[in-house]
């Protein structure tokens, strides 16, 4: 296992590339399961939620081939249709091959992806929307088995809005007899990243990005070639980052489009931002004022972006609330920042920050993706010695070269092998 060394208190400057969308390149991914052919997609993160995603659609015959940044998907001979325990066990989202392997071979047998740090993360709304489709599905010995003869289009009505979900029930509509129509459906731009891979593919969709989408079922797709959309929650990672070591740093290949919530607190906080294109400039304050946040569906403020926003506030003047209404646990990293100086008191899934004047190094442990990168912005801004992020695996599964992307930007930064 690694950790990764943080000296903190230096200000970040200069220019960082973002990305591919870790979260629309695996259901995308999927998505190529649906037809035979040679996939081309472009963009494709290295990380190692992406390598277990490859691991488990190699077992069912799918062929990868990395030429010249491209990767080409394979899908002519699919074999099998079982994800195993040991590899949904380290990926929740290989719930996102049940709704293509259903679609293209009317079987599928996936171990039920359990929770996981953040919360129970349980896929009702995927079972009971797929069995709306004429899905026979049963969950036994851990694990999902279903069968379908032809699916077919049904209306369905999510009761909250569900990323995966959505995702999910798309690719399974996308060649079922007749409409399906998905109201509360999730608008984040992962979903509609996907929405347009399946485009490309022949998918007849309309709505994806709104709260209603309609797809009508097509008897055949064709391979596509498809660039995936850049990272919004590693962009705001960055751009935290700046704004919390008085940085002035410049994000390219990214979308402030998908990042306006985002922006608006960052400059409620006193950042200067400006932004053109596919880039933007993130210029931190002197002094950072404090700002409450809560978490809700897109287009409102992220989930994923929650851990990294409240680092900041432990460091700004006054007092903040930060309220997670998407997930029931995501407050892990709290415990961790304490170790740091931060001064947080907890009240159900409401989180009370009272800035300090400063961090404290120390060595910390990740718990999850997001609290691992919300512990090294942490250590950028800690006063002391070294701070020690400890268990960073959970980091490399959805951020791409995170700490040499810091120490281009001039943070003191690196990763260390531990022997244990
Ligand atoms: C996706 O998870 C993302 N993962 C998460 O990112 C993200 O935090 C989350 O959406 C919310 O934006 C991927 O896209 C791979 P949900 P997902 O279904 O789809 C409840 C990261 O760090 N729910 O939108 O699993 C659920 O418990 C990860 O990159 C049900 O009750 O989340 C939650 O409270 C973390 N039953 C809410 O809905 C269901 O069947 C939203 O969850 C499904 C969901």
């Amino acid at each position: 296992m690694d950790k990764i060394i943080i000296e903190g208190g230096r200000a970040l400057k200069g220019k960082v590339k973002i990305s591919g969308a870790k979260n629309a390149a695996l259901p995308i991914l999927a998505a190529c399961i649906l037809t035979p052919g040679l996939h081309v997609l472009e963009n494709v993160p290295r990380l190692n939620d992406i390598k277990t995603m490859k691991r488990i659609m190699a077992k069912f015959g799918i062929n990868f081939a990395k030429k010249q940044g491209l990767l080409e998907v394979n899908s002519n001979n699919v074999l099998g249709f079982e994800a195993p325990y040991d590899l949904v066990k380290t990926m929740r989202a290989s719930i996102l091959l049940l709704g293509p392997l259903l679609a293209r071979y009317g079987r599928a047998r996936i171990s039920l992806p359990g929770g996981c740090a953040i919360g129970a993360r349980p896929i009702n709304f995927h079972l009971k929307a797929l069995t709306a489709m004429g899905a026979d599905i049963s969950l036994n010995h851990g694990y999902i088995t279903a069968q379908a003869g032809k699916l077919r289009g049904a209306n369905i009505s999510f009761d909250i809005p569900t990323v995966t979900g959505t995702e999910n029930i798309m690719m399974a509509a996308v060649m079922a007899q007749g409409q399906t129509i998905l109201r509360n459906s999730a608008k984040e731009p992962e979903v509609v990243d996907l929405a347009n891979m399946l485009r490309g593919m022949g998918a007849d969709i309309e709505g994806d990005g709104t709260d209603t989408i309609t797809i009508n079922g097509v008897k055949e797709l064709r391979s596509a070639r498809h660039k995936i959309i850049s990272d919004r929650i590693e962009a705001g990672t960055f751009m935290i980052a700046a704004a919390m070591t008085k940085g002035d740093i410049k994000i390219d290949a990214c979308c402030p489009e998908n990042l306006r919530a985002l922006m608006d607190k960052l400059e409620h906080a006193g950042a200067t931002i400006s932004f053109f294109d596919d880039c933007i400039s993130v210029k931190g304050p002197d002094i950072i004022e404090s700002v409450d946040i809560k978490t809700i569906p897109y287009p409102g403020f992220p989930s994923d972006l929650q851990a990294q926003f409240m680092s900041m506030m432990c460091i700004a003047k006054g007092w903040s609330m930060v309220r997670e209404t998407i997930f029931e646990n995501r407050f892990i990293h709290v415990s961790e920042l304490r170790r740091m100086g931060a001064n947080i008191e907890i009240n159900g899934n409401q989180a009370l920050i009272r800035g300090q004047e400063q961090l404290f190094s120390a060595p910390v442990m990740a718990t999850d993706l997001r609290a691992s990168a919300c512990l090294i912005l942490a250590g950028l801004v800690a006063n002391g010695e070294r701070t020690e992020v400890h268990r960073i695996y959970h980091l490399d599964r959805g951020y791409e070269d995170l700490e040499k992307k810091f120490k281009a930007l001039g943070a003191s930064i690196w990763r260390e092998k531990v022997i244990s």
